[in-house]
């Protein structure tokens, strides 16, 4: 196969390098383009042909709906793996052996607290605080506590991305407590990552909160399935602001308000109001498929579609089992997975879904696992942040250590008024 591509602009012919992965993915490098043919740019609004970066972390083929992490299918890790493992992996490139899992373990287990001073930061919020603006306020107020680890490089990298492993769950249910106006519970070191966290959200004072074994396991499902997913707006985020050599804290910060989107993470509590909708009256499963389909409302249906998947997501498809298996093992009903379940199978017998390849994503069954464990609806996409935070060290780790990585600074196609003279305020109209 031709390694080159050739670009005709005018007369002019351009001979542009094809580069290839290690999955047989190709692209044309257009990096001398601008230079060779004297100012001419490629245009692609929302990037969806561009390659940004070459990466070794995550592998998807949209198309199979094929995601691996680091070359292992998320189906075998999801049966076999943890998240913290999972977290190291995606970050060092290798699964641990026992020593490293260990050290890795009491690292996470030294790093939980956090600084009584940081702490303070909550009573500065309002009761009624969006808990991702929250945290990533707090993300990046862990710049001003670590100021060893706020360096631009990846030196201390190490101690950097467990501190914020570590310490991103008890800023989280901290916030959840701030909320309801409850005591904060600290770390309890003799627990695992997902139970300490879930200690920390429900345990009181006087009454500890345990876990049952199955749910602290659909919650660890859920944090690793979203640990990680190339190059999408959150995580192009924390490479681009990586990119200016700002530091993992604040570069994380940014990756948490791109995920805060409703296109985005925060799709995942967008599915729960709009099934409520749907239960509450508001909505029927019919108006709702209808209203997606309607090109002059803005109605989307929420947890359906990907910008990459044109098949099954496959973490939806993980989620859905460890959906119905939870609900199982404790019993539980909720009548939204019901709807769900409905609304799924509408769509997908739906000629406009089906032609555009839209199928559920991860966000549309992960909503209803969160509820189930206790999670509240505006907590959910902090769930997603706790999850996919591997996945943005292991990115921010890559663009520091790439030397041939420029500072990211897209380009433009100029749109606006051409030169003009300034009016005086009195002659404007
Ligand atoms: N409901 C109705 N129509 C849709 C939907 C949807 N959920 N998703 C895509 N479409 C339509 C879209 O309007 C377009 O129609 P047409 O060809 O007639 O113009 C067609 O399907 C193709 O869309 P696309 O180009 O594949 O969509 P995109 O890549 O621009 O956007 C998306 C991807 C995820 C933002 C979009 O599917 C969406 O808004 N979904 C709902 C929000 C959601 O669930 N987001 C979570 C994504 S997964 C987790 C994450 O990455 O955060």
């Amino acid at each position: 196969m031709t390694n080159t591509a050739t670009m005709k602009i005018a007369d002019q012919e351009y001979s542009l390098p094809i580069i290839e992965g290690t999955e047989g993915e190709r692209a044309v490098d257009i990096t001398k383009l601008r230079n060779q043919s004297k100012g001419c740019i490629t245009y692609d609004p929302g990037f969806g042909n561009t390659g940004a970066c070459k990466s070794d972390i995550t592998f998807i083929d949209g198309e199979k709906g094929i995601l691996r992490y680091r070359g292992i299918p998320i189906e075998e890790l999801a049966e076999k793996s943890t998240f913290t493992e999972v977290a190291y992996l995606l970050i060092w490139g290798e699964l641990p052996n026992e020593a490293q899992r260990k050290a890795f373990s009491e690292l996470l287990t030294d790093n939980a607290l956090l600084h009584e001073n940081l702490k303070n930061h909550f009573e500065g919020f309002p009761w009624n605080a969006p808990p991702m603006a929250m945290l990533s306020a707090m993300i990046n107020a862990l710049s001003c506590y670590h100021l060893e680890l706020a360096a631009p490089c990846a030196i201390l990298l190490e101690e950097a991305a467990t501190k914020l492993i570590s310490k991103v769950r008890t800023i989280a249910a901290f916030s959840y407590k701030m909320t309801r106006g409850e005591p904060f519970i600290y770390p309890d070191p003799n627990r695992r990552y997902v139970s300490n966290f879930l200690h920390m959200m429900f345990s009181l004072p006087h009454d500890t909160y345990e876990a049952p074994p199955i749910v602290a396991q659909a919650l660890d499902k859920v944090l690793m399935l979203h640990a990680d997913h190339e190059q999408n707006c959150s995580t192009s985020t924390v490479r681009m602001v990586a990119s200016a050599e700002a530091n993992l804290f604040s570069s994380v910060s940014a990756g948490v308000c791109a995920l805060w989107g409703r296109l985005h993470g925060g799709a995942n509590m967008a599915v729960i109001e709009m099934l409520e909708s749907i239960r509450e009256g508001g909505l029927s499963i019919k108006k709702c498929v209808e209203l997606a389909k309607d090109k002059n409302s803005d109605f989307k249906l929420m947890g359906f579609g990907h910008r990459v998947y044109k098949n099954f997501d496959p973490r939806a498809i993980i989620l859905r089992k460890t959906c119905e298996e939870l609900f199982a093992a404790i019993k539980h009903q909720d009548p939204l997975l019901d709807i769900a379940r409905e609304l799924e199978e509408a769509a997908l017998n739906d000629s406009y879904f089906v032609e555009r390849n839209l199928y559920p994503n991860v966000d549309f069954y992960s909503g209803i696992i969160l509820r189930a464990i206790g999670i509240p609806t505006n907590m959910f996409t902090v769930m997603f942040a706790i999850g996919r935070l591997p996945g943005w060290i292991a990115h921010w780790r890559e663009v520091n250590e790439d030397t041939s990585m420029r500072i990211a600074r897209p380009r433009q196609i100029y749109c606006g008024y051409q030169k003009r003279a300034y009016v005086p305020i009195e002659q404007r109209p």
